[in-house]
């Protein structure tokens, strides 16, 4: 069989550790020919092609990034010289120009979305979970979080020495898109006094309250975990409205306007982070600071949690595609692995439940959630 893999949306730890999980057991257990694309589906789209034998496979469990490149392209909505094309019809052309007899695509809810429109078109498709979200539906995990989850907890274990001693407050933005999982979770470990997350709607009043009980309780400082989707209720509520006037809209244009309007309502929240700094110090008398975590939670050497996931999910997906099971992807439950079918997860997002373990063991030690 001659199989193809890329990697697509953000980069994340543990993609290395996938393709050679996955290329490994390919090449290793099934006599399989490995072919990378670069640079995601965009490389897809135009055909760049990289050979991977067993050689390319080795030294790279734990290095960062992904050595294939990756991109954010959509496969039927790409800009190709200035004009958005749909490039099914040319992947589905480079796939059997290649000889490919399946593609394994390792990526997070986006790229559940791509890979079931190329499955759709024919394509023998399987992909592996990626993101350091978390919020990829039907599995438990994907390999990416470990090692995010890791960074934020160390960075509010950091950030504590800067807040006790200059009795400020000092609010960590954490990545995880509309989910809470890498603040919640970060926020839990690091001992976070406040924990804001984008399914917990936030009122400012009861932050400070929060706070106002710790100055009182002779605690002069507060690290604040705010997930990068957390908005205050009035905010979610505009958002909500936004997002019901997409489900509503009755025809494509209809649909497109919203999700323009969608987009600038996001973006008027863009520096929601520092408004609510500027707000609390007011408030609190106490100075306020914010650091955002950014990029440095995706970056580096993937932790031994994600590289044995991405392994375990990696060899799982090689089983399947010698099996011929597509249209699926590999899902982590328990100690097991099963196939999902893409229809279960494609544009479907594992948000934080209200009543989580976790939200509740933050609760029961005191933290604040602002509501
Ligand atoms: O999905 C991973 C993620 O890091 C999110 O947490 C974040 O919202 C987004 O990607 C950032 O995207 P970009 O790499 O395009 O800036």
């Amino acid at each position: 069989m001659r199989v193809g893999i890329l990697t697509a949306g953000g980069d994340s730890p543990g993609l290395n550790a996938a393709i050679r999980g996955f290329g490994k057991c390919a090449i290793g257990a099934h006599g399989m020919e490995l072919v990378g694309f670069r640079d995601g589906i965009r490389g897809l789209a135009e055909n760049r092609t990289v050979p991977l034998d067993s050689s390319a496979l080795s030294g790279i469990l734990t290095i960062g990034g992904t050595l294939l490149g990756t991109s954010r392209d959509k496969v039927h909505r790409m800009v190709v010289d200035g004009q958005t094309r749909d490039m099914v019809p040319t992947i589905v052309e480079n796939y059997e120009k290649d000889g490919l007899d399946a593609l394994v695509m390792l990526g997070g809810g986006g790229t559940a979305k791509n890979a079931l429109r190329l499955a759709n078109a024919g394509l023998n498709v399987v992909t592996l979970p990626k993101t350091i979200d978390n919020d990829i539906a039907m599995t438990d995990t994907s390999f990416g979080f470990a090692t995010a989850l890791e960074i934020a907890t160390d960075a509010i274990d950091r950030l504590h020495s800067t807040a006790h001693s200059h009795h400020r407050i000092i609010l960590a933005e954490i990545m995880g898109h509309r989910a809470g999982w890498l603040a919640l979770g970060a926020g839990v470990a690091g001992g976070a006094d406040v924990i804001l997350l984008p399914e917990i709607p936030y009122s400012i009043d009861r932050i400070v309250e929060t706070i106002q009980a710790r100055t009182e309780r002779g605690s002069r400082f507060s690290v604040v975990a705010v997930a990068e989707g957390a908005r205050s209720i009035k905010d979610a509520g505009e958002i909500q409205a936004a997002q019901a006037w997409i489900r509503e809209a009755d025809s494509s244009e209809g649909k497109a306007a919203a999700k323009r309007h969608l987009a600038q309502v996001e973006d008027s929240h863009r520096e929601n982070t520092f408004q609510l700094a500027r707000e609390l110090e007011s408030r609190t008398g106490l100075e306020s600071r914010v650091t955002i975590l950014g990029y440095v939670q995706r970056g580096g050497t993937p932790c031994a949690m994600d590289r044995l996931l991405a392994t375990r999910l990696g060899s799982a997906g090689a089983q399947l595609v010698a099996d011929g099971e597509f249209g699926v992807m590999v899902a982590a439950r328990g100690e097991d692995t099963l196939a999902v079918p893409l229809t279960e997860v494609a544009g479907k997002t594992k948000l934080v439940p209200q009543d989580h373990s976790w939200v509740q063991a933050a609760r029961q030690v005191g933290t604040g959630l602002g509501d």
